[in-house]
């Protein structure tokens, strides 16, 4: 029989790379009707994963076939294979996948289905492939915890079914985290039933900016309203449907500054009574007031949110909260007098330090962007450095864990080239080879220090991405690649990644993901007219 499997190995490139792959001596298996898939009771969740993802894909059953032709899912956590790790052997007879954990047992399932054709990725069988799994045997595990995409759900609405669909591309590139970012001065995303006015009233807005204005001239308007929210239903789909592919939703709600979509269904909240939901993007001085009545409003909020988010960690934003309005309030100097803190900075610490309080007390865990190191870290609080890595680093030298995203290697929304052809350019350059060569852990760590480092994120901010499509085109294939970076260790070296990358892109291709080409935008994926200037 030839030996058809290394060449066949070869030209099916793994993404993100595993650790080890060892070509098999075999032909491989032929995945046919006869094919069945057993499961140990703890990978139960992967058999059906696999049968009706690859079930989908093939219109083969993977149910009642025979001994000869068999994926098997196994958990051994005796195996050494490491948190999350997996082994997966393929010769003539069979596939094993053995899991350190549930969790390794899926990533198996996730390279098995990179070891097929890149149909293995559509919805429906298209006829005449063949579903022959190269022989080989690869060992691998993650190199961080954390491997995470934020969603920016506040600027523009990201619609359930694109949730769902984020999650199963996530899951194919082995990442674990969605940081759903709920809340925000132009939107309020998710039913608090005690508080009903946050969906009627701040879930939509009248307009939206389009672009953003030349520096000192007007912005112009969008002149349509948007909006969207998660119901309590909503959020229970999206979070089982990431719990059965091992990911972690992280709600964000974003707290004491952009939160003027809050303040307009709740003028109390605020320190100037009724203002609009915002149309605008930026950074405003209306902020949350520090009374009582408001950390017993966001307590009551966080409380309806836990029931729906398992989660260890809770977000609380904490970023670009400016401190005029707390200057001029009569409230805000009273609790800083009361409190004995030094400045306003510190009033921002008091804030959080409430949330951390409360999330601690309920066994959960804060989390927050750096500016919460400002005026003093909460005890419990994890820090998302994304101002560059210096709050990175200094939360972790002080003993607190961090998640790396700084805006200049993990903010999607970024421009991709400098061409006038990309649309809405905004931020700095930040290509395909940027997000995959940068170290998500910063230098100058000690051992003790960088293993506070959990992982890293990249971040879609979706100011200027209104639609699915737009959102597609940010992300991909740049969330390919970091899911290269935060999964495998040793070397990276984007000669060598590319060419399996363009391989990956067929899967993409599949899949129905409409990347940016690596050669730039076609005309469709241009905005004229409409212009970033950041
Ligand atoms: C942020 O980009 N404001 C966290």
């Amino acid at each position: 029989m030839p030996d058809t499997s290394p060449s066949l190995l070869a030209s099916r490139p793994v993404i993100p790379r595993p650790l080890q792959v060892v070509p098999g001596e075999e032909n491989g298996l032929a995945l046919t009707a006869a094919t069945r898939v057993s499961a140990d009771p703890e990978a139960r969740g992967t058999l059906v994963w696999l049968q009706r993802e690859l079930g989908a894909a093939t219109g083969l059953p993977f149910s009642s076939g025979d001994e000869d032709s068999e994926i098997r899912l196994s958990v051994d956590p005796s195996a050494g294979l490491g948190r999350e790790g997996y082994r997966l052997i393929v010769d003539d007879e069979g596939a094993i996948v053995i899991g350190n954990d549930p969790a390794g047992v899926f990533y198996g399932a996730q390279t098995l289905r990179q070891l097929l054709p890149a149909a293995a990725h559509r919805d429906a069988p298209i006829g005449d492939t063949d579903w022959t799994l190269p022989a080989v045997g690869v060992t691998d595990a993650p190199r961080f915890g954390w491997r995470g995409l934020m969603l920016d759900t506040a600027r523009h609405f990201v619609p359930k079914r694109e949730v769902l669909r984020y999650i199963d591309l996530l899951a194919l590139h082995k990442l674990n985290v969605l940081h759903l970012h709920l809340s925000d001065d132009q939107g309020w995303r998710v039913e608090i039933r005690r508080y009903p006015k946050l969906t009627e009233k701040a879930s939509w807005r009248t307009r939206s900016q389009l672009g953003n204005p030349r520096p000192g001239e007007e912005p112009v308007f969008e002149e349509r309203p948007h909006g969207g929210f998660y119901t309590q239903d909503d959020i229970r789909e999206i979070v089982a449907h990431a719990a059965a592919r091992h990911i972690t939703v992280i709600p964000e709600i974003d707290v004491p500054g952009h939160s003027q979509a809050a303040i307009h269904a709740h003028p109390e909240l605020g320190e100037v009574g009724e203002i609009p939901v915002g149309q605008r993007w930026g950074i405003f001085d209306e902020v949350l007031a520090v009374t009582d009545e408001v950390l017993e409003f966001y307590r009551n909020v966080i409380d309806e949110l836990l029931e729906l988010f398992p989660s260890e960690y809770f977000h609380v934003g904490g970023d670009e909260c400016p401190k005029t309005q707390w200057k001029g309030s009569g409230s805000a100097q009273r609790r800083i007098r009361e409190e004995g803190l030094a400045d306003e900075d510190e009033l921002q610490s008091w804030f959080i330090r409430q949330l951390d309080d409360h999330l601690t007390a309920r066994g959960r865990r804060l989390v927050g962007w750096d500016e919460i190191l400002e005026g003093g870290l909460a005890p419990g609080a994890t820090v998302m450095s994304w101002r560059g890595e210096e709050g990175g680093v200094a939360a972790a030298k002080a003993g607190h864990d961090v998640v790396m995203s700084p805006t200049a290697t993990s903010y999607l929304d970024y421009r991709q080239s400098e061409s006038d052809d990309e649309p809405i350019k905004v931020g700095t350059l930040l290509r395909v080879e940027d997000v995959y060569l940068a170290e998500p852990v910063p230098e100058g760590l000690s051992e003790e220090e960088a293993a506070h480092v959990l992982g890293a994120q990249v971040n879609v901010w979706t100011e200027h991405i209104d639609t699915p499509r737009r959102l597609d085109y940010m992300v991909f294939p740049r969330l390919s690649a970091f899911a290269e970076k935060v999964w495998s260790a040793g070397e990276r070296d984007y000669a060598e990644f590319e060419p399996r990358l363009l391989h990956h892109l067929t899967r993409l291709d599949a899949a129905g993901v409409e990347y940016r080409p690596m050669d730039g935008p076609r005309p469709w994926h241009t905005r004229p007219g409409v212009h970033g200037w950041g």
